[in-house]
């Protein structure tokens, strides 16, 4: 539809329907079972009149069930304006990949294309024409239970990761509309949703500005930059303001100064949610609040619809803003294509071939692989060998509970096992592992295994050459409203390991979890997964890991504390006026007394079977400076030292020496993933631009200063070594 013809729908469009648009409710108020909406109508205090004016939908999905929601919506409404179908799709819609911190462990920004891609065609072709993804909040916080969605806690790979989601889910610019494979992408949650007070969900958010811009917003700049439709706010305040009402964040940064012209949802209740903040009074104050900051829909409560006509009446509210917000919301559809096409991707048959199918799951179990962090590998325990017998064990030994917390339309009765993996698992030459797995009859729980359960472990493993202990959180132990003031493993669980470890002390342990964790009580193990919550084909990467068959090139993008006193603890830190490299034997100097400053595995490590060494960097500028007009190239060799193919993923790590606010200690400004074969040396190089050092100044520009840079190329953010020293003109 032509953009005039969208003016002219609005013109036709009474006060009412144009504050329709601005809601969203769930779809039982639009079930064809009046008993199933009566409930939700009452609490929620709509009519049948009122529900034919709701601009949108939350959390319906299928096929069948979104034509027929939207044939009955577009017949009762006056100007058969289309409804539109929005939905939690976080890292895949039925076949479900890594949780988005795991696969940000594979630091492969085209594993996140795919991902979404493969995402965005079951969500379209189930009927979904947005989702409420990518989550780009910065974390460095494990307690807080929605780290597992984030990517972790350096802005530069946020951005990078953010933007390749984009591009997943809505294909180039424009295809939107001709493509209805494709989904408008819901970039979330701004902002700095993160940075929550002790981790507890919810709780207040407050830095300096030059800090949320320079560290918490990149992110979602990013995302903004790579096209995302839609952005949703987040619970928490911003300067004392909650971000749903919050017209500097929404309007000044958001809207003017990131140019973004899509839509602005309200997060779940959070224009509602101004009255227990203490900012509204009522429903009246915190529309008029929301609707001046901007937000154009209103998710799952009413004060707009409440009370948005007395504002106009009243003057009080413009109703100009809320033509903005409509024409916004109709652009939108229009650019989904949803007048001429309502039911868009939605096809019944097409739905059953597409979703879940097994390419889309061969995509899953690829990249699951490369997500699997290797965190120690002593002696060479792994890879495992095809002849040894195996005692596989632990709570999470054959729980399907792997798929994650925001794993919506997953199904974990169709979730590969780890036992189902190991056991499936044919080596090269055809050999079955299935006998070689042995497992207790008895589940294990999570918290309190039973004396019967240790028994039986403790005998399989006193028989077993390897045991693989399967450990880690429940899923609910991790997401939203899910945070944790102990990050250790359960007691449980260390008890176990213990006893286990009396009979047999080759223990592999293989981790189920959201958040980084405090290792605590397994240093025994002689070697240790991190395999997050994997997925669909769990099970299946990780025995392709365990075996051999993948090695592991995964690494963290959240430090794990040694302690959870220690948080936040994370590798771009201040340098601090006393720092404790400098005079690690002063006593006053910025350090614990009772626990090291460092992380137990920092931002940007994890092994392999292969061993990557790095030679001396090298800088191509003459006299080591660089400018906006002639960028450093910055040139180092890696060698694969090991008889084992493999990938490393190096590093480009910066250091301002100076700046007008205090700079990190180190900043990554680049990564590659290197593959080199078994003995293979091979030259790379990273190009080191001006714009890559500008920073957030207390004028709030983002400009770079003349000066002195360190430059390390690393495969981690600890392991940094001789750096060189640039000057930037
Ligand atoms: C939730 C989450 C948000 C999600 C929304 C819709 O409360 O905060 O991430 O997209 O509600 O389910």
């Amino acid at each position: 539809m032509e953009q005039s013809n969208i003016e002219d729908l609005l013109r036709q469009m009474t006060l009412e329907e144009k504050i329709g648009q601005l809601t969203q409710i769930t779809g039982d108020f639009y079930s064809d079972k009046a008993e199933d909406r009566t409930g939700p109508m009452s609490q929620l205090g709509l009519d049948d009149e009122q529900i034919t004016n709701v601009g949108t939908v939350l959390g319906v999905v299928g096929a069948s069930e979104c034509r027929r929601i939207q044939r009955q919506y577009m017949e009762r409404n006056r100007l058969h304006i289309p409804t539109m179908f929005m939905g939690d799709v976080i890292h895949g819609y039925e076949t479900i990949f890594p949780i988005p911190l795991g696969l940000a462990s594979s630091w492969d920004t085209d594993a996140f294309e795919e991902m979404a891609r493969v995402s965005a065609e079951e969500a379209s072709v189930s009927g979904l024409s947005a989702v409420f993804s990518p989550m780009v909040d910065l974390v460095r916080d494990p307690r807080w239970g929605r780290v597992m969605e984030s990517t972790g806690e350096d802005p530069f790979l946020n951005g990078k990761f953010a933007s390749a989601m984009v591009t997943g889910y809505q294909g180039e610019p424009g295809e939107l509309q001709d493509h209805f494979n494709k989904v408008a992408a819901c970039v979330k949650h701004f902002a700095a949703y993160g940075a929550v007070t002790g981790g507890r969900d919810y709780n207040t958010v407050d830095m300096s500005e030059q800090r949320l811009r320079d560290v918490y917003l990149r992110g979602y700049h990013a995302a903004i930059e790579a096209g995302a439709r839609l952005v949703m706010t987040s619970f928490n305040t911003v300067g004392g303001i909650p971000a749903t009402g919050n017209r500097h964040l929404m309007q000044d940064i958001l809207r003017d100064e990131f140019g973004f012209d899509g839509v602005l949802i309200s997060d779940f209740g959070a224009v509602k949610e101004l009255i227990s903040h203490g900012v509204a009074a009522d429903e009246s104050q915190a529309a008029s609040l929301s609707i001046h900051a901007g937000v154009d829909i209103e998710m799952m409560t009413l004060c707009y619809m409440h009370t948005l006509e007395a504002l106009v009446t009243s003057g009080a509210v413009d109703e100009r803003l809320i033509d903005e917000s409509v024409l916004r919301i109709l652009r939108l559809k229009n650019e989904l294509g949803l007048f001429e096409h309502p039911f868009r991707g939605a096809d019944e048959a097409r739905e059953k071939e597409i979703v879940f199918s097994t390419s889309h799951r061969a995509t899953a179990r690829r990249i699951t692989a490369e997500s699997l962090v290797l965190l120690r590998n002593n002696d060479a325990t792994l890879p495992l060998k095809a002849s040894q017998s195996i005692a596989l064990l632990g709570p999470a030994a054959q729980s399907p509970d792997i798929l994650g917390a925001w794993s919506w339309r997953g199904r974990t009765d169709r979730a590969v096992t780890l036992m189902q993996g190991l056991r499936k698992f044919a080596s090269a030459d055809g050999e079955s592992m299935r006998s070689h797995v042995k497992t207790t009859e008895e589940r294990c729980d999570y918290f309190v295994p039973t004396e019967s359960v240790i028994a039986a472990s403790v005998e399989l493993a006193k028989h077993a050459d390897v045991v693989i202990l399967a450990l880690g959180e429940l899923s609910t132990m991790s997401g939203e409203a899910a945070s944790r003031s102990n990050i250790h493993l359960p007691k449980g669980q260390i008890a176990l390991f213990d006893a286990v470890h009396k009979v047999n002390p080759h223990i592999v342990v293989v981790l189920f979890n959201g958040r980084p964790l405090d290792l605590s009580g397994i240093e025994a193990a002689d070697a240790i997964l991190e395999a997050w919550y994997p997925g669909t084909e769990g099970g299946a990467a990780i025995a392709d890991v365990l075996f051999g068959a993948v090695n592991p090139s995964g690494k963290v993008t959240m430090s794990f504390p040694e302690s959870v006193g220690q948080i936040p603890v994370f590798y771009d830190e201040d340098n601090t006026g006393r720092p404790y490299e400098q005079a690690p034997n002063e006593k006053y100097v910025s350090k614990y007394l009772d626990v090291s400053n460092y992380a137990a595995y920092p931002f940007g490590f994890g092994l392999s079977y292969s061993h990557f060494s790095y030679g001396s960097p090298v800088v191509s500028v003459s006299g080591n400076g660089f400018s906006a007009e002639h960028p450093a190239i910055i040139r180092v060799s890696i060698t694969n030292d090991s008889e084992v193919d493999g990938v490393e993923i190096a590093q480009l790590y910066v250091r301002d020496l100076v700046g007008e606010v205090v700079r990190p200690v180190k900043q990554l400004k680049g990564f590659q993933r290197v593959a080199l074969a078994a003995g293979e040396t091979r030259e790379i190089e990273f190009e080191l631009d001006e714009k890559d050092v500008r920073y957030v100044h207390l004028d709030d520009s983002m400009r770079s200063d003349p000066g002195d840079f360190l430059v390390w190329v690393a495969g981690n953010s600890r392991d940094l070594s001789n750096p060189i020293r640039l000057h930037l003109e």
